[in-house]
């Protein structure tokens, strides 16, 4: 009995330190949370501040490309991509993908290269604010290529284009996939059989996606899904 008093003391001390202990880690806890917690907030503010582009000085800063994109972005030759409407931060990306040599192109990568953050900004918040002109499709391949666009081919597991671009090809800004509505199917032939032949890697953040389902594309299927994008509206 005598052994008690001491015991207790002792009890009572160490459930004390175990609690000073638990209450320091606590507090250990709380202060790696509230820094985690500033560093999130910052990297958001970073983010905001870097998805800010003026269309006004995109303007004026795109007086170079408008020779071959055209003053609107409803570029001039079949060979060139139009950029009217595009989603800002898709453009954005893809102008970086020449800077990194994921695209590369003999009349393009140059202009790319001279471009900084902000530069690239303006251009894209610009090109946003464009209205595309869309062409039509080809009567002959319209069929086939509404087939291809809407259903994929399912014997050789090509995905459908409209699962990712949309119904009218608008792409999904927020998942980062680009508009096709409207494009010059040149074009749109070119990127595709450059993505099929391993040329243009500016996919490898989306899971490769379009080298993929090029790669199992037959050329008059890559044709006819490209006239029929340039219809989409
Ligand atoms: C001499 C003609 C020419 C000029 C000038 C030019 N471009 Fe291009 N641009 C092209 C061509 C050709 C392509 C397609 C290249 C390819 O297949 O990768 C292209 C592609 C692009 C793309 C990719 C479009 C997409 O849908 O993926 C963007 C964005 C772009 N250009 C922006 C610009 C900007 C911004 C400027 C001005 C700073 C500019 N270009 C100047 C010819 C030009
Ligand atoms: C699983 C989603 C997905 C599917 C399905 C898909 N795409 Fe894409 N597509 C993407 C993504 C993501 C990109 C952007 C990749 C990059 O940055 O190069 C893209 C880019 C493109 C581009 C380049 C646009 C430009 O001007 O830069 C074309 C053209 C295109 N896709 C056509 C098609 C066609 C045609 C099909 C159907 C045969 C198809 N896509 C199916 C996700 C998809």
């Amino acid at each position: 009995m005598y052994n008690l008093r001491p015991l207790q003391r002792r009890r009572s001390s160490t459930v004390t330190d175990a609690f000073r202990s638990l209450s320091n880690a606590r507090s250990d806890v709380f202060k790696a949370m509230a820094a985690v917690a500033a560093a999130w907030l910052c990297a958001q503010s970073s983010l905001a501040q870097e998805l800010i582009g003026s269309v006004a000085d995109g303007q004026a800063k795109s007086a170079e490309c408008a020779a071959c994109h055209g003053v609107d972005g409803n570029s001039i030759t079949a060979e060139w991509p139009s950029l009217a409407g595009q989603h800002a931060a898709y453009t954005v990306r893809q102008l970086r993908a020449y800077q990194t040599g994921e695209r590369d192109d003999v009349l393009m990568t140059n202009f790319a290269v001279e471009l900084g953050e902000q530069d690239m900004l303006d251009l894209a918040a610009y090109y946003e604010a464009q209205t595309i002109i869309p062409g039509g499709a080809d009567p002959e391949l319209v069929s086939l290529g509404e087939s291809i666009y809407r259903s994929g081919v399912a014997e050789r597991g090509v995905v459908a284009c409209i699962a990712c671009h949309g119904p009218s090809g608008r792409g999904n800004p927020l998942a980062a996939y680009p508009m096709l509505q409207g494009q010059h199917a040149t074009y749109t032939a070119n990127t595709l059989r450059a993505y099929a032949a391993g040329t243009r890697r500016s996919d490898a953040t989306s899971n490769q996606m379009m080298r993929t389902i090029t790669a199992l594309l037959l050329e008059d299927e890559l044709l006819a899904v490209s006239s029929y994008v340039q219809g989409l509206r």
